[in-house]
């Protein structure tokens, strides 16, 4: 690669900048992570936004907080994960795999904003065409929303300062570029100088910028991790392909707390809401099944109901097969030593599968004796009572340990029509709340799987 004067090597995975090209990035220890950009033309601090700030500092006393403007964008699980809607003048970024359905819940967003404020939506990635077929599925829109296709943010920042919208969607990040800057579109440094840009406009103006961007294969929004330090707000959209859920996860939010989750359906009109994911992730559990469980696991402060699966079979080859989908590997395998271990259980010649249904993922320590049970439960072919639920961390002594957030769990459950609860010992005493549940407090693996058994 020729190096051209000026130019500067970045890490990919977290902005790190060096004068030469290195193998491994000493901050991230990420391998052959760094990419050659030229720096040539760059014009360092001579944005326009700067106009009209008074700097005068104030007091905490002095800030008045009477008028939290937040925009209500109809959709209750995204209000939910913004921390109640849309704060004006704030950055949030929106990011995941392509094809999760980033559009088309911005395009609902802008649909139900464009009933009272006025709303701009640029794409740089999709055609007007497509963007009026798209939102011909999603419903009918009012004439405050208005489309753009540009990609030079120049452009962009003349439009919407003519414009003055209330709300800007950026689709894609990754597609918009600055004149000023000589790297491709997509690069760190026209990503992070487009984000700094939209930050400036975003607070200079007071306007709300949502800006999606997409995710790198290991996960994270492709550019640096600077991207996430600009925006106030992240939320991930995710979600298995195969399944039509999908889940809004908050990761940052300077407007509210990250502990939350939305929860949605893709249908053939759009993203629908899921207000009851408990019922969605059960639905079509079966009866009287050996293997499977219903346990209780908090996603931030919500709980939800899930069936894990296990299936324990004696294995045809010389080293048994363990697989699990939507939990941990590695977790399974020390649960199962636990078991032969502590229990006696001869797992060492069977093969063992634990899935968790509805393609959820979830990796809470609350759902080790779940798990557990759901093995036993398949290797002795016992099933476990259909109106259980199980919830509580397993040590390695075989010990069931306490879990936090119980009464919630336990609420969810009766909700839901569940009548017993296996639960640790410890967490049962410290329920002060009466139900009608029948709670069964154990103390250690052997205790839960006498239960399991019925005495056998
Ligand atoms: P999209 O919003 O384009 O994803 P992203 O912007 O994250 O890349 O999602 C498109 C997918 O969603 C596509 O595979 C088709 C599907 N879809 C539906 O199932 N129903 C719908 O009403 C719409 C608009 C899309
Ligand atoms: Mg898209």
């Amino acid at each position: 690669m020729a190096k051209g004067k000026g130019s500067i090597f970045f890490c990919q995975e977290c902005g790190y900048e060096s004068v030469k090209w290195l193998g491994q990035c000493p901050t991230c220890k990420a391998w052959n992570s760094f990419v050659e950009e030229p720096v040539l033309g760059k014009k360092t601090g001579n944005h326009k936004m700067t106009r009209g700030i008074e700097i005068e500092p104030v007091c905490l006393s002095k800030i008045s907080m009477e008028k939290e403007e937040r925009l209500d964008t109809k959709i209750k699980e995204l209000n939910r994960v913004l921390g109640g809607g849309i704060v004006s003048g704030s950055l949030v970024l929106v990011g995941g795999d392509p094809g999760i359905g980033k559009s088309t819940l911005l395009l609902q967003v802008c649909r139900n904003l464009a009933e009272e404020k006025k709303v701009l939506y640029i794409s740089g990635e999709e055609s007007l065409k497509q963007i009026k077929l798209r939102a011909d599925r999603v419903g009918k829109f009012s004439d405050n929303l208005l489309l753009l296709c540009e990609t030079n943010l120049n452009s962009i920042q003349s439009a919407i300062e003519k414009v003055s919208p209330d709300v800007v969607i950026i689709d894609s990040i990754q597609t918009m570029y600055n004149e000023e800057v000589a790297s491709a579109p997509g690069s760190v440094s026209q990503v992070r100088e487009t984000t700094g840009i939209l930050m400036q406009i975003a607070k200079g103006m007071g306007i709300a910028i949502f800006i999606v961007g997409h995710v790198t294969k290991e996960g994270v929004v492709a550019g640096p991790r600077v991207l996430e330090h600009m925006v106030d707000t992240v939320l991930y959209f995710e979600g298995d392909r195969h399944a039509s859920y999908r889940i809004l996860r908050g990761v940052k939010n300077r407007f509210g707390s990250t502990n939350e989750i939305g929860v949605f359906e893709m249908r053939e009109n759009g993203l629908e809401e899921v207000e009851n994911p408990s019922e969605y992730m059960l639905n079509g559990k079966p009866k009287g099944a050996s293997g499977s469980v219903v346990t209780c696991a908090m996603e931030g402060t919500r709980p939800l109901l899930l069936e894990i699966q296990a299936l324990v079979c004696r294995t045809n080859f010389g080293i048994p097969r363990r697989t699990t989908a939507g939990t941990d590997y590695n977790r399974v395998n020390l649960l199962m030593a636990v078991l032969e271990k502590r229990m006696g259980f001869q797992l060492g010649d069977c093969d063992a599968y634990v899935n968790i249904t509805g393609g959820m993922k979830m990796n809470e320590p609350s759902m080790d004796l779940g798990i557990v049970l759901a093995l036993i439960s398949s290797y002795k072919d016992k099933a476990i009572p259909d109106n259980a639920i199980i919830f509580g961390e397993v040590g390695l002594s075989g010990e069931v340990r306490g879990v936090n957030m119980a009464e919630q769990r336990i609420l969810e459950a009766q909700k839901m029509g569940f009548e017993i609860c296996v639960l640790p010992k410890v967490t049962k005493e410290g329920i002060r709340q009466k139900t009608q549940m029948q709670l069964i407090g154990v103390e250690n693996l052997r205790e839960a799987v006498k239960w399991v058994l019925g005495g056998k």
